[in-house]
Parts: structure tokens; C-alpha cells; sequence
């Protein structure tokens, strides 16, 4: 079958626009990806990494530096135009549609940049401000919506046009819980009513990956580090435990790299409990001791100890060496 999208050695340098301002950046380097039909697809990344970029290039935003990207068999570079017909991206985190027009008129007016017959578009319209819960708010003007609101009617916009192939990039980035949890639901029941229809998101965000993607490529600088199912993902680190400590008046600790049996580890500070989370990746759980030890020689007192299976967080650190937040 064909792929939905396919890249070979896609590769996105960008120059800095005179030689004495900064350096070159190669935010993608040599991408192969594979995605089917039908599948929701994500690219799990640190900020940076290239998810932006790939997504540019994939909806005919942004020329590739070498290397190819197909959509729907169509050649991003070539056949523009029959790429563009199949397509439809979401941004989250950005401020987009006319605060001047109404909810219901930006939709209307995004619609007709694709084509689609008024009645068709119309019937999409309503059944998708039903969906989330906006029909009250199809009258008033966008520049009034909340974040939320403007968000989530910019996710409509993305499927307003019943596209083949949608492209959403941080679709819940800056969500509340409840609007960033309808954004997901919708997004699964879309792809999973239609077994042609395919979804490639970004996102920062582990538990989204986790919980939405039927495949999940991780990214970091450019980089395709892993790509296979969550499960998969996490059987990779199977034999790895994680200890997580929470310890107060904790100083910067080093030498955790000497410990045995000890396969890498993070830290992030708790701002507003003045804790600091320690996360331990174990090859051999008798290392539960010397860490423990070396925090309390350190004067940190233990505030909660926790071991856990692995998440897609371990895989991560694992094949990034750090942590995403
Ligand atoms: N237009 C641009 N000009 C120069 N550098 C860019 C441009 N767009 C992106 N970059 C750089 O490319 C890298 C990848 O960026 P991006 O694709 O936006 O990452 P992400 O979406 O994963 O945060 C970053 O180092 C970023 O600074
Ligand atoms: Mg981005």
C-alpha cells in the first residue's frame, strides 16, 4: 500500500542570511519516515528539534535543503498543488484566524479557500461547533474567544475541509486539561471513523504520545532517534527500572555517573513545593542502595521514593540523554 507520507534523507539546513550572524542549523538531518494510511501518527520532541520544520515541509510550506518527502505518492517539491487539495495543518500556540470576523464566518471563509460546495461546507461547520461544544459562540466575533475557544476553532478549521492528511503541529499546546482533552478525542475519533484518513502530530507532551499515537517517531536535533509503537517503545527499556525520589534541600549533586548499575538519570526542581525530582534509570536494582545513600550524604532529605515500570519519559531520556521539560 502506499504510504500517506514518506521522506527519504530529508534534510532542512538554514543559513544564517549574512555570514557573521550566527550558524548554520540543520534542523532536519536525513529524515526517513514511513507513515501508513490510517495511522495516527506523532513526532515526540524537545523544543528545536525539527518537528516545526518537518511539518512546513510535508504541507508545502518550507522547500526541502535535499532529500524527498511524498503525500499521498505527490512529491512536495513538484506537485504542490495535488498535495495542498489532500492536506489541511493545525498550529497550536498561535494566534491565527480574523479577531474581526465571526467564529462561523472564519470557517465559512477557510472552506471556500479550498473549494468546498457552501452547503457541504456549512453542514461540516455546525457539526463541528456541536462537536466542541461552540455553537453558542458561532455568532460572536473571534477576537472575543478565549484561548481555548480560539484554539479549538482552529482544529475545526483543519477539518473543515475534510482533508485526507492532516498535519497538526502542538495541537493542545497551552490547553487547559478539559479543552486539550476534547481536542484528543476528536482527534481519535476522526482517524478511527475513516481508515483513510491519516494524522501526523507533534507534540512535547509524553503522556499525549502515549496515549493517542499508534506509532511515535522521537526526535532531537534533526534527528530520528526511534520509531515504533508505544509498547515497542517501551520494551526497549523493559529490563530497566526507574526509581524516582522526591528530596528537599537538595544542592546540585554530581558523581551519580560512578554508581554501578546505574544507566542515566534527570533532575527537575519542583518550584512550588521547593522539591527536587530525581529520576533514575536502573540496569540492576541493587544501585537503589548507593543512590539513596549518596542523596543523604549529600544532606537532601527523602521526601517520597517511588520505583516504576518505564514510561515512554525513560525511553526518551534513554535515546536523548535528558529529559523534555
Ligand atoms: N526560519 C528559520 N531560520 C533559521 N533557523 C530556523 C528557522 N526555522 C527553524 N529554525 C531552527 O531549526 C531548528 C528546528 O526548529 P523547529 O523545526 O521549529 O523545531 P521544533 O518545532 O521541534 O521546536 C531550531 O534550531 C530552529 O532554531
Ligand atoms: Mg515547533
Amino acid at each position: 500500500m502506499q504510504p500517506a507520507v514518506e521522506t527519504q534523507s530529508l534534510t532542512r539546513v538554514f543559513r544564517p542570511k549574512r555570514k557573521k550572524e550566527g550558524s548554520i542549523v540543520t534542523a532536519l538531518d536525513s529524515v526517513d519516515l514511513r507513515i501508513n494510511k490510517g495511522e495516527l501518527f506523532g513526532v515526540l520532541g524537545p523544543n528545536g528539534a525539527g518537528k516545526t520544520t518537518l511539518l512546513k515541509i510535508l504541507s508545502t510550506l518550507l522547500l526541502p535543503t535535499s532529500g524527498k518527502a511524498y503525500v499521498a505518492g505527490f512529491d512536495v517539491e513538484k506537485d504542490l498543488l495535488d498535495v495542498r487539495k489532500r492536506i489541511n495543518m493545525v498550529s497550536g500556540g498561535e494566534i491565527s484566524g480574523y479577531g474581526l470576523l465571526t467564529v462561523r464566518e472564519n470557517l465559512w471563509m477557510f472552506s471556500q479557500f479550498y473549494g468546498i460546495k457552501s452547503k457541504e461546507a456549512n453542514a461540516r461547520i455546525e457539526e463541528l461547533l456541536g462537536r466542541f461544544g461552540l455553537t453558542e459562540k458561532a455568532k460572536e466575533k473571534v477576537r472575543t474567544l478565549s484561548t481555548g475557544q480560539r484554539q479549538k476553532m482552529n482544529v475545526i478549521r483543519g477539518f473543515v475541509t475534510n482533508p485526507e492528511i492532516v498535519f497538526l503541529d502542538e495541537p493542545t499546546l497551552g490547553l487547559d486539561v478539559n479543552a486539550a482533552r476534547a481536542v484528543r478525542d476528536f482527534i481519535v475519533d476522526w482517524i478511527r471513523s475513516d481508515r483513510s484518513r491519516t494524522v501526523l502530530l507533534t507534540t512535547h507532551y509524553m503522556m499525549e504520545a502515549d496515549e493517542l499515537c499508534d506509532r511515535i517517531a522521537i526526535i532531537d536535533d534533526g534527528k530520528i532517534l526511534a520509531c515504533d509503537t508505544p509498547s515497542n517503545l517501551k520494551r526497549m527499556v523493559k529490563m530497566n527500572t526507574t526509581l524516582t525520589l522526591s528530596v528537599a534541600g537538595l544542592n546540585e549533586i554530581a558523581g551519580f555517573d560512578t554508581i554501578q548499575g546505574l544507566n542515566s538519570y534527570s533532575q527537575t526542581k519542583d518550584v512550588e513545593s521547593s522539591t527536587t525530582k530525581l529520576r533514575f534509570v536502573l540496569e540492576d536494582e541493587s544501585c537503589v542502595s548507593d543512590i539513596v545513600s549518596k542523596v543523604v550524604a549529600e544532606g537532601s532529605k527523602i521526601m517520597s521514593l517511588q520505583k516504576t515500570e518505564p514510561t515512554l519519559e525513560d525511553v526518551f531520556i534513554k535515546l536523548v540523554g535528558r529529559g523534555l521539560e
